[in-house]
């Protein structure tokens, strides 16, 4: 049995995904990507092989992704984390039209072709105020863990318009409506929608079609996932395993070399003809 996988080093979180032959998940593994980002690469690829014992040398494939998708020393490829979403989440839901992957520095839009083929992607453009950034901030604001930030939202009464569209100021202006009495839930529901808002805008550029399959770390955060679907006004699929679609993405483009490197090699020579 041959093993594949996939590292995706984003800007903020380093993950590993470990398949079999059956294209089945065997190990996952989710780090902090740090300062030291050849390190993060690493470590997470030897937690990921801790899960079922696999052995490294049972991996014959492993494909990098993500920002930092280079660092990843011990990879025989790199693929784009726009490639790698977008084939984890047909995978997982085969019948995905749009994909929206919020990371913490990027949200991208992703549309698939009815073969399942990336036919078009769309990326916030230099500033962070779509993403699980903007979401630190909020939390950090009002000295919350990341994981408290969904929950809490959800038990809004009053939604708080938040008006800012950049990150910087989204401490000041969340301290601003705190002063003004504003309860934390229905500031952070604001937080939430606001968010939504421009993901939705962002992913009409690549036009919207149904099945949506929402990816990235923030698919942890259960107000996220409400908000973004109030705004599109239809249910987005998301599973236990979201966080990892791009390295799932990534370890499926490694098994489909390991496949096609024991192709008899005339059959190969012809394929290249
Ligand atoms: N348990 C959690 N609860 C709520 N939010 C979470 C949780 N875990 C991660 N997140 C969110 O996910 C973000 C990280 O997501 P992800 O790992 O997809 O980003 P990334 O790939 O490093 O970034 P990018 O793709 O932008 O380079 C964090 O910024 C945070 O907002
Ligand atoms: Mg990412």
């Amino acid at each position: 049995m041959a093993y594949a996988a996939g590292v995706d080093v984003g800007s903020t979180q380093t993950k590993a995904t470990i398949i079999n032959e059956d294209r089945e998940i065997v190990g996952v593994a989710l780090i902090d990507t740090g300062s030291n980002v050849i390190a993060a690469a690493e470590e997470v690829f030897q937690l990921a092989l801790k899960q079922n014992d696999i052995g490294n040398e049972e991996v014959e494939y492993v494909i990098g992704t993500g920002y930092g998708r280079y660092k990843v020393t011990f990879g025989n490829e790199q693929i784009t984390e726009i490639s790698c979403h977008g084939r984890g989440a047909v995978h997982m839901f085969p019948k995905t039209r749009t994909v929206v992957d919020m990371g913490g520095q990027d949200t991208k839009a992703i549309r698939i072709s009815e073969n399942g083929e990336i036919e078009d992607f769309c990326m916030n453009d230099k500033c962070a105020a779509g993403t699980g950034r903007f979401l630190g901030a909020a939390a950090e604001a009002l000295e919350m863990t990341l994981d408290e930030l969904g929950p809490t939202a959800l038990t809004f009464n009053k939604p708080v318009k938040i008006s800012t569209t950049c990150t910087v100021f989204a401490e000041s202006e969340v301290l601003s409506w705190l002063g003004k009495g504003k309860k934390v839930e229905d500031i952070l529901w604001g937080v939430h929608t606001s968010i939504a808002t421009r993901s939705g805008g962002l992913m009409r550029r690549v036009g919207i079609e149904e099945e949506i399959t929402f990816t990235g770390g923030v698919t942890k955060n259960v107000a996220m996932v409400k908000a973004l679907e109030e705004r599109l006004g239809t249910k987005v699929n998301i599973s236990d395993d979201s966080h990892f679609m791009g390295a799932l993405g990534a370890a499926l483009f490694a098994m489909d070399r390991i496949m096609a490197s024991r192709q008899p090699h005339e059959k190969t020579e012809e394929v290249a003809k």
